[in-house]
């Protein structure tokens, strides 16, 4: 007998416009990626984000961080736990979430918060990678989608986009470009997860072959 994996309802969890979020949300209403967005939450009250989700009419909540700065903990974590609970949500996608995630939401989701983050890791972690990138000399970039552990940036990788760093780059003109691919390689990684083509080898990700 063969175990369905049960159907990704997926949260969404940003701070910022959203872009990820609505490729996300418009892969699934596509048909071309096989699960739910049960809802959408962020740290920022008005954050562009959140009114994609609700132009899409999805659930989409601010959740305030308060009080601290980087990360999410004590009783905001808590609130969030609370909120993914009650969305019925069975992963977690980060997609510009700008803190640090800790035991608390990885232990009531494990191995079920994914990343996405603007460069090749482990190159560039942390903030304004493409910046980073840009101020390194690095001639090629590009995202990571991967699996959020303990780390900072630092989980096993899912699926990772290259795109090269031109001359005449400035920081918008590059991160517009590292955009590009984020919005292919986050729907190409849960339609993975969905399809249940994941296995964590210790940190490495072995992707099975279509059936
Ligand atoms: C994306 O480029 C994402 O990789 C980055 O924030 C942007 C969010 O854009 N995340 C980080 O830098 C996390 N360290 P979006 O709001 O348009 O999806």
């Amino acid at each position: 007998m063969t175990i369905q994996p049960a159907s990704l309802r997926i949260a969404i969890l940003g701070s910022g416009k959203g872009s990820n979020a609505q490729c996300i949300i418009e892969a699934v209403a596509s048909g071309s990626l096989d699960a739910q967005v049960a809802c959408v939450l962020s740290d920022v009250e008005h954050a562009g984000i959140l009114d994609r989700a609700r132009r899409h009419g999805i659930p989409a909540e601010y959740v305030s961080a308060a009080p601290y700065r980087t990360k999410l903990a004590g009783d905001a974590e808590r609130a969030y736990v609370d909120a993914l609970k009650r969305y019925g949500a069975n992963v977690v996608c980060l997609a510009g979430f700008m803190r640090i995630i800790k035991h608390g939401l990885l232990s009531a989701f494990p191995d079920r918060v994914l990343n996405i983050h603007p460069a090749l890791l482990p190159a560039f972690p942390g903030l304004d990678s493409w910046k980073q990138a840009l101020a390194y000399g690095a001639k090629v970039t590009g995202c990571t989608v991967h699996f959020v552990d303990a780390g900072t940036d630092t989980g096993p990788v899912i699926v990772q986009r290259a795109v090269p760093v031109h001359d005449d780059d400035t920081p918008d003109s590059l991160h517009a470009r590292i955009q590009v691919e984020e919005h292919k390689a986050y729907p190409e990684a849960l339609r993975l997860l969905a399809a249940d083509r994941l296995r964590l080898e210790g940190r490495r990700v072995r992707v099975l072959p279509a059936p």
